[in-house]
């Protein structure tokens, strides 16, 4: 059963011995991932420590294996925090750290790791760390419990939340313990909770413009085409303009909305899955009050979007700028990575959708070949966002792209609608070592590296794995 109270008792039994080695000056690292969770988790741990005078600093890591514990463990801080990693790495950190660690983590733990106190993990309180506890949210609890005056840090736990897709609830909400977070935001006068359609930038972008750029649900020939779009919309009879200016998806009325969705549902016609697109269009959005609205902060979706494409595209160090609240040099960096990271996204998509023989059905396995036109860093969005669109939805889709040193990149994604049970991580570390390679991640998202010579044998070994 989920346990709030258990959680914060946990945490304000942990505080006194943390506020001794700040007292102490003791040097403190705090150790996160590099995708919108990790960043706004470790963006949180780190805050609530320094706002407590700690001697703290914040590094971030693509992923955590033994080599990378030893060289951090070789860094001699007195004392670490991992959050959004370790949870299966827990008896490599007591080697290298002996008691000086903690970790804060929702990825699932195994049984004999469960009870260790220096893991605080969502598993252990009774919340499903998939669906509704991020790392951020599990982070900002620390915080609380550190000074009840963070509850302005409860806006990073809705971000990573929003990010780490754990918006499991009707309309894309937030359930559990990343509720609770977000009902703390929401208190504050940080955040306001609404029932709208999901198109990005709906509040900034003219209306066109909003649904290219939205690809969760994916818009067969919307999504990536603004002009494809805006003669749509024009032929719909919307009024797109006002005095002038662009309107936008936020300033229309409802009968207007109504008129929007009829023009896209007639647009995507007898495609499969429309219907489940459409209903994916309408649902809970969240807008954060004091962020300015011509900014991709104001919505918390767009927000993790700008974090997930700095991490991604090496810029993790921007993505913490922008969570520990600068709003000048960092955003503007962030803002046109975004932009690039946007249009790479995009030619890629063009490139494996317009090609047929780059995309190869084998029953409920999708085969997307990327290679020479998918840059690897951008495999994983592509990846995830063909598998959101009607065609692919009820599919298990494998990317593959050009790696370095005659690598090839594997991304995987199960579709929301696939019937049938398939372990993601198990099938591409099982299929990534057969043929030399490395491979992992969870359930419905995994990814590997392989030799680019061992592609067939690969493509063999996953096909039978899924199928079988
Ligand atoms: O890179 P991509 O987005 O496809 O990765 C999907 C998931 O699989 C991520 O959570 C990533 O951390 C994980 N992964 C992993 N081990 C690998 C490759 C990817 O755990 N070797």
């Amino acid at each position: 059963m989920a346990d709030l109270e258990g959680l914060m008792q946990r945490y304000r039994s942990l505080v006194p011995g943390i506020m001794e080695s700040v007292l102490a000056g003791k040097r403190l690292l705090v150790v996160t991932h590099i995708d919108a969770d990790g960043l706004c988790s470790g963006s949180a741990v780190f805050s609530a420590l320094k706002r407590r005078g700690a001697n703290v600093t914040v590094r971030t890591v693509p992923d955590l294996d033994p080599k990378t514990i030893t060289e951090l463990a070789s860094q001699r801080h007195d004392f670490y925090i991992f959050v959004d990693l370790a949870s299966t790495l827990v008896a490599e950190l007591e080697a290298a750290l002996g008691g000086r660690y903690l970790v804060i983590d929702h990825h699932e733990i195994s049984e004999a790791d469960i009870g260790n106190q220096s893991v605080v993990n969502a598993w252990a309180f009774g919340y499903d760390g998939g669906r509704e506890a991020c790392s951020s949210t599990m982070a900002y609890f620390f915080a609380a419990a550190l000074d009840p005056a963070n509850s302005d840090l409860s806006t990073l736990a809705v971000v990573g939340a929003l990010a780490d897709r754990q918006e499991s609830g009707p309309g894309r909400s937030l359930t559990g313990l990343n509720r609770s977070a977000m009902e703390v935001a929401q208190k504050k006068g940080l955040l306001m909770v609404s029932k709208d359609l999901m198109f990005t930038g709906r509040e900034t972008r003219p209306v066109h413009e909003s649904v290219a750029l939205t690809s969760t649900p994916f818009l067969k020939g919307l999504t990536g085409s603004k002009d494809a779009t805006l003669a749509l919309l024009h032929n719909s009879g919307l009024e797109l303009k006002e005095g002038g200016a662009w309107r936008t998806i936020s300033s229309l009325g409802d009968d207007e909305k109504r008129k929007l969705t009829e023009a896209i549902a007639e647009a995507l016609g007898s495609e499969p899955g429309a219907t489940e697109a459409l209903a994916g269009l309408f649902g809970e959005v969240y807008t954060f009050r004091f962020e300015d609205p011509f900014t991709p902060l104001r919505d918390a979706r767009e927000f993790g979007t700008l974090l997930n494409s700095c991490g991604r595209m090496g810029l993790a160090g921007i993505g913490i700028s922008v969570c520990l609240g600068d709003r000048s040099a960092a955003l503007k960096e962030a803002m046109r990575n975004l932009s690039d990271y946007r249009s790479g996204i995009n030619r890629a998509l063009d490139a494996v959708t317009s090609d047929a023989s780059r995309v190869e059905p084998h029953g409920r396995l999708v085969l997307v070949n990327g290679e020479g036109v998918v840059d690897e860093r951008l495999l994983g969005p592509v990846i995830s966002i063909l598998t959101g669109s009607p065609a692919y939805k009820d599919k298990v889709v494998v990317g593959r792209a050009t790696s370095r040193g005659n690598d090839l990149k594997i991304s995987s994604r199960v579709g929301d609608l696939y019937e049938g049970a398939v372990d993601l991580g198990s099938v591409m570390r099982e299929a990534a070592a057969e043929v030399g390679g490395v491979g992992g991640g969870h359930a419905m998202a995994a990814g590997a590296k392989i030799p680019a010579s061992r592609a067939d044998a690969f493509s063999k070994s996953v096909a039978d794995r899924v199928s079988g």
